[in-house]
């Protein structure tokens, strides 16, 4: 299909300092949990995007040098030349579909703890660096700056020997360059104290990045362009100094803002184009481009802010992992083939635990080396298999996407009267509209699958999945929420009195309304035990929200929303019960403990409703896996993340026919 011609501009090609970008669309940078580690891994990655045309690919950040190291996170780095030659992997796969390559050079300061190089961290002051380490850098003197300087410098040359087009100063995120640049910095020397001092660094570093690498690279730097709260009232005047002291000297301005549980928020708390009153105004001060993010999906959004001269590049970290080949698919207008991001941040979530990123919408996502998965192409067929695929939620609609892509004759059987499973129930919850993609994106697909036959309202037994004959069955039936507290805290039931009133989620999101007061136990500690809350509260229950955690939903922590999550659950009147387990279940209350000392109290629960792990639903298999080729996917499995239930669902389908091997996947290392 033609491109619709509204959208040409997103095609126009763009001048970037002494180098052109074919298009606007603009991959970011983003880590990967793979960095310095797994370079090839990293390469077959951002390959995929160029090749998905995304007209500048950037690496994640790219340590300067061994004193900003940020280990167990691997992020990248550019000390030395093996750096280099591990670079230009990327940096030659990118360039081998046009685009351009982009470099982050990364100092950390005062952040890191540098656990790996074991070298003391620099920062401004003498201040702990962060996530509670018991570490505390050195305040950078005079010669520490003239190292930094130099260190960046050589970087930056190295990042040009690579072959980059496109080298950063990075002055964002809480790292060096915001360190120096916060009015905490009050330096008695010309770092610190006045405004001017405060950017002088930075200004420093863009002026000898241009002259180390400006002759044939482009300097992009990338700032906050504004502080402020989540009503969207920006606050800009210390960012406005950055921008009248060096307008016009990067070649690009990658704008951010302050808070990175915004710039980078779930859809639960931020949606697309959120940036936009925060960084409108920074095209009134430099004539230079400007790039900048906001979860972008819509190719109308896109143009608009193009068309209204907010940006001229369309910057995108997440939709470019949900969908590496966004931009080819509105080149060829074949925009309702768009994979479009959830927001879950499950992307980050694994980054922050330094494993290679993964995606719930894109579930080769990572796998473009190891495995040798590819986003848009699938091996064809080895058989003539004809699959039965039980159950439509997550796992199962991806194995019938992408075994119905692949050529096989799928039968979809889902025992409801509409696909989708959780992500359908899941998606119901506040805030939590946007996972319907995950569903909605597959039905999309299998639409146009002749060979995937889809039956609703067609709950199996063992004797139907027999006489039904197929080769081969993908058992992808999901999981129930326990009722018993059972979990990570209690390895057996909790107490409870036979007139008590216990529910679930399930009972939940089917519509089960509670008698209040009610007690959540949060055992689970992702998203579903704050998100029934909210969801109860806005009922109008009493409700109050027990974990023995230190805090809620503490997992979210690495979705970068877990200080939002208790914050919305506080300004609701949800009564927050941290440290403290459920320890019996009366008929009209629940005895509480806390979870270091044991002391129990009584509160008036006319509900419980336990959030603490699930029991997956894998009968049908236990009666016929001697009987038939049958295997469990997704949650009937091993229950987990919908990003878990799409990747088993995919592996299944590319796995078929194949002989299975005991070490999956690819592995890199100096040794093999
Ligand atoms: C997995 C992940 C890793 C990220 N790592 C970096 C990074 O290394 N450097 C950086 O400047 N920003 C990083 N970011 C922030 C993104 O560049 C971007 O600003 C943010 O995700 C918002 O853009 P989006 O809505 O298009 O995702 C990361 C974001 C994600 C999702
Ligand atoms: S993991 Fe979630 S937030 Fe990250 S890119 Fe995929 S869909 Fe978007």
């Amino acid at each position: 299909m033609a491109r619709d011609p509204r959208y040409d501009i997103l095609f126009e090609p763009i001048q970037i300092g002494p180098v052109t970008a074919p298009n606007r669309f603009y991959q970011v940078p983003h880590c990967t949990g793979m960095g310095h580690r797994n370079p090839q891994t990293l390469a077959a990655m951002r390959e995929v995007k160029a090749e998905g045309g995304w007209g500048v690919v950037c690496t994640e950040y790219c340590s300067i040098h061994p004193s900003s190291d940020d280990d167990p996170y691997p992020a990248a780095t550019l000390w030395d030349e093996e750096d280099v030659r591990a670079q230009a992997l990327m940096v030659d796969k990118v360039h081998r579909h046009g685009a351009l390559a982009g470099a982050e050079l990364w100092y950390s300061g005062a952040f890191s703890s540098n656990f790996y190089s074991r070298e003391e961290p620099l920062g401004p002051w003498s201040r702990p660096t962060y996530l509670n380490n018991p570490v505390q850098c050195r305040v950078m003197d005079k010669r520490d700056i003239r190292d930094l300087r130099r260190w960046h410098a050589a970087a930056a040359k190295r990042a040009q020997r690579a072959g980059f087009d496109i080298v950063y100063v990075y002055a964002t995120h809480g790292y060096l360059l915001s360190q120096f640049m916060s009015p905490a910095n009050q330096r008695s020397d010309e770092y610190g104290g006045s405004l001017e001092n405060r950017l002088r660094l930075c200004v420093e570093l863009i002026e000898e990045t241009k002259e180390a690498v400006g002759d044939t690279c482009a300097v992009a730097v990338r700032c906050s362009a504004a502080g402020g709260t989540l009503d969207g009232t920006p606050v800009i005047e210390e960012h406005r100094a950055l921008f009248e002291a060096a307008a016009d000297l990067p070649d690009l301005w990658d704008l951010v803002v302050d808070d990175y549980s915004y710039e980078m928020g779930t859809s639960r708390f931020v949606k697309e184009a959120a940036l936009e009153n925060y960084i409108s105004w920074v095209k009134q001060v430099t004539s230079k481009p400007v790039v900048t993010i906001g979860r972008f999906t819509s190719p109308d959004t896109m143009l608009r802010q193009l068309r209204d001269g907010i940006v001229d590049l369309v910057g995108a970290a997440r939709p470019s992992i949900a969908d590496p080949f966004l931009p080819k698919k509105i080149a060829e207008g074949r925009l309702e083939d768009i994979r479009e991001c959830i927001g879950c941040n499950i992307c980050y979530a694994h980054n922050s635990r330094g494993v290679p990123i993964r995606c719930t919408q894109n579930p080769s996502m990572g796998e473009e080396w190891r495995r040798g998965w590819h986003p848009e192409r699938i091996p064809a067929r080895q058989s003539e298999k004809r699959v039965l695929v039980v159950g439509g939620g997550p796992a199962g609609l991806e194995a019938a996407t992408a075994l119905g892509q692949r050529g096989y004759e799928v039968t979809l059987a889902e025992a409801g009267k509409a696909l989708g499973g959780r992500v359908a129930l899941e998606s119901a919850l506040p805030g939590l509209a946007e996972w319907a993609r995950v569903r909605d994106w597959r039905i999309a697909q299998l639409n146009k699958l002749p060979n995937v036959e889809i039956f609703l309202d067609s709950p199996l037994d063992a004797g139907q999945i027999l006489e039904f004959g197929a080769d081969c069955v993908a058992l992808a039936t999901g999981a129930r929420w326990r009722a018993d507290g059972l979990g990570r805290w209690f390895e057996s039931a909790i107490e409870t009195s036979d007139r008590a009133r216990v529910l679930t989620p399930d009972d939940i999101m089917a519509g089960v309304q509670p008698d209040g007061p009610v007690v959540i136990f949060d055992d689970d500690h992702y998203y579903m035990g704050g998100v029934i809350a909210e969801q109860l509260r806005g009922s109008g229950l009493d409700v109050t929200l027990v974990t023995p955690d230190g805090i809620v939903s503490s997992w979210t922590s690495v979705t970068e929303e877990q200080h939002r999550i208790q914050t919305r659950l506080l300004q609701l009147g949800v009564r927050i019960e941290t440290s403290t387990v459920l320890e019996a279940v009366r008929d009209d209350s629940a005895v509480l403990a806390c979870a270091y000392t044991g002391k129990q109290r009584e509160v008036a629960a006319g509900c419980v409703v336990m959030v603490t792990s699930r029991v997956p639903s894998d009968a049908l298999y236990h009666a016929l896996s001697e009987q038939i080729a049958i295997a469990r996917v997704g949650d009937c499995s091993a229950p987990g993340t919908i990003a878990a239930a799409v990747f088993a669902g995919h592996r299944f389908a590319r796995d078929l026919d194949r002989e299975p091997a005991d070490v999956p996947f690819l592995r890199e290392g100096s040794m093999r």
